[in-house]
């Protein structure tokens, strides 16, 4: 046997046992007469403890104990002299009689602890490594608890979970596939899903009533902190619905998870607000509610009164950053460098400041006083305040000053990563128009249902199509999205019709789904979480690779194994991707 406990488990009343700890030498210390090793493992950390009168050979052999040796003890537990009241076990030490090393290791390449020296790319060479400290592996106990809690729920509500393949055609979710080339069949290729939308209909078509599915999904796509090429969705599905019933539901699974993981209540039905609603209020459709700054329209009080920038701007448009009056030139001129980056790339930010001296703007010679006080009363400006107003095209407009009012937000400290604002978005158009090309495209995918009463407009106004799709934002990040989908044959040609394809193509990609309509789908709709995502914001962080234990890096690489990486000839010819040479 290896060990009788673990390294997080004696306590005081434990004293007096004789036990045999395993696990990683965390830290040695030599006081001269004493040494004392720290040894850790997944559960905690115990002292051993070696004294030179009372075992010369065995302190000595501590001593040469290196960090990270993989070792076993067994002693006696005893009460400590001088107590950790830091740690769990601190109360304890264990008097060494035996000790063994299991396995020797190389000093670490970085510090194996809460802090450590480790840059983000040695880290990730060495994940195995930067997991074992333990601040990182909670980010997996958190995500293993979440798992759990979502499974009892779901399964207490009826649905089953069921496994799709991984080996399939593509499914349209708006990125590029990865694609498998196939050693039977040269020339052709499987996709990764990304996501098991096509699967999850037909699973209603089947009969199966509720799915869902902790799936990993496959996107080759840009890379950012919320986004990795592999990543984990909660996939759910359910027949005989409307979107209320798929709201009450995964509301009831963020409820439940609140209150399982964190031990928040929220009495209140998550507040909903239309896609309109958001773009007009906060220029993003993932509003982050945890504090108002809301925009302001003044196209009717700012323009032609002479200033060209603003007479010329589709939209003028303003926020309230409370209580900013008082900030001086330079963190005002940092703001518009700020919406000057070509990330962001507006040209400039009007000031008006209210003071105990009245209204202040930095456009005072285009307007009267009276003007811009109008403009105060609509941007409920009170003595204290600032606000911020730009203008241009309306919807770029609308982005730029969106990234203002978030940076604001962080400047300010209105962001807490504690505090959590749950939102549906709901009433999303259907389509959306490619600005270069002028086509459409589905905005969610292409099995979006349009609401029935917008439906007769889809080819002679598509832009003006809404759909039953609906997304969940906590704290202004995306965490789910849905919608209730088209289970009728007809109206899905029409729609792939709309979004371009000839009959033959979508005959060709969606032949399957089309035909099992004619089969008796019912009516169904539902919705998928991004699970790494979630884990992360419950683990108040941004980062997303950091709850997912071999992660990719920004540039798709996992740096640890070494992959994308070139194959052999051999394997290429065999794969029907390259002629064997000679
Ligand atoms: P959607 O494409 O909105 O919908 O994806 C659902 C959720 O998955 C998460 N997500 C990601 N997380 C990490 N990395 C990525 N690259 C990534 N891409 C998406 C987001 C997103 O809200 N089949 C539909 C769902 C449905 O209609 O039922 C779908 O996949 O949190």
């Amino acid at each position: 046997m290896y060990r009788t406990h673990t390294c997080g488990e004696l306590r005081l009343p434990d004293a007096g046992k004789t036990v045999t700890l395993a696990g990683w030498v965390q830290r040695a210390r030599d006081l001269g007469g004493l040494t004392f090793v720290d040894l850790r493992d997944r559960f905690g950390i115990t002292q051993l403890s070696f004294n030179m009168e009372r075992d010369q050979a065995l302190c000595e052999q501590a001593r040469e104990l290196g960090r990270e040796f993989v070792v076993q003890a067994t002693g006696t537990v005893r009460e400590r002299e001088s107590k950790n009241t830091q740690i769990p076990t601190g109360e304890i030490e264990l008097i060494v009689t035996e000790l063994k090393v299991l396995n020797g290791a190389k000093t670490p390449p970085f510090t194996i602890e809460e802090e450590t020296d480790g840059g983000e790319e040695l880290r990730m060479k060495y994940r195995y490594l930067d997991l074992r400290r333990p601040n990182v592996r909670r980010h997996f106990e958190l995500r293993h608890r979440m798992a759990l809690e979502v499974r009892n729920f779901l399964g207490g509500q009826g649905f089953l979970e069921v496994e799709t393949p991984v080996l399939i055609k593509s499914t349209p979710e708006g990125a590029r596939d990865f694609v498998v080339p196939s050693r039977m069949h040269p020339g052709e290729f499987y996709a990764l899903p990304q996501s098991p939308q096509t699967f999850k209909q037909l699973l209603m078509v089947a009969g199966f009533d509720r799915y869902f599915q902790l799936v990993k999904c496959f996107r080759d796509e840009d890379l950012r902190a919320d986004r990795q090429p592999e990543f984990t969705q909660i996939d759910c599905e359910m027949a005989f619905v409307e979107q209320e019933d798929v709201l009450t539901t995964f509301e009831g699974l963020a409820k439940h998870l609140f209150r399982s993981i964190h031990g928040l209540e929220f009495n209140e039905p998550f507040p909903r607000m239309t896609f309109t609603e958001a773009m007009r209020d906060y220029g993003c459709d993932k509003p982050d509610l945890r504090f108002g700054m809301k925009f302001h329209e003044l196209n009717d009080l700012a323009q032609g009164k002479g200033f060209k920038v603003f007479d010329e701007a589709g939209l003028v448009v303003g926020i309230n950053a409370t209580g900013c009056a008082g900030w001086s030139r330079k963190q005002t001129d940092a703001l518009i460098d700020f919406v000057k980056r070509p990330q962001i790339g507006a040209t400039g930010i009007v000031f008006l400041r209210r003071t105990a001296d009245g209204l202040k703007s930095t456009v005072d010679k285009f307007y009267a006083p009276e003007d811009l006080a109008l403009w105060a009363e609509r941007l409920a400006l009170e003595e204290g305040d600032l606000a911020c107003i730009m203008a241009g095209p309306a919807e770029k407009t609308r982005k730029q000053l969106n990234e203002l009012r978030l940076h604001l937000g962080d400047l300010l400290g209105l962001r807490d990563p504690k505090v959590f604002k749950p939102l549906w978005v709901v009433d999303f158009p259907l389509l959306e128009q490619d600005e270069e090309a002028g086509h459409w495209h589905a905005m969610h995918h292409p099995f979006t249902a349009p609401k029935p009463e917008d439906a007769d407009r889809l080819e002679s106004d598509p832009g003006s199509v809404k759909a039953n799709a609906y997304d969940l934002v906590i704290n202004g990040t995306e965490i789910g999205g849905g919608s209730i989908r088209i289970h009728d044959r007809t109206l899905q040609e029409r729609m792939f019709r709309v979004l371009g394809f000839s009959d033959v193509e979508a005959r060709e990609k969606f032949g399957f789904l089309m035909d099992a309509f004619e089969f008796g789908a019912p009516p169904h709709g539902g919705c998928a979480f991004g699970f790494d995502r979630w884990v992360a914001l419950f683990g108040h962080r941004t980062d997303i690779r950091e709850f997912i234990a071999f992660p990719k890096n920004n540039a798709g690489r996992d740096v640890m194994i070494d992959a994308p990486s070139p194959i052999e000839g051999e394997q290429l010819h065999e794969l029907g991707l390259a002629l064997r040479e000679g």
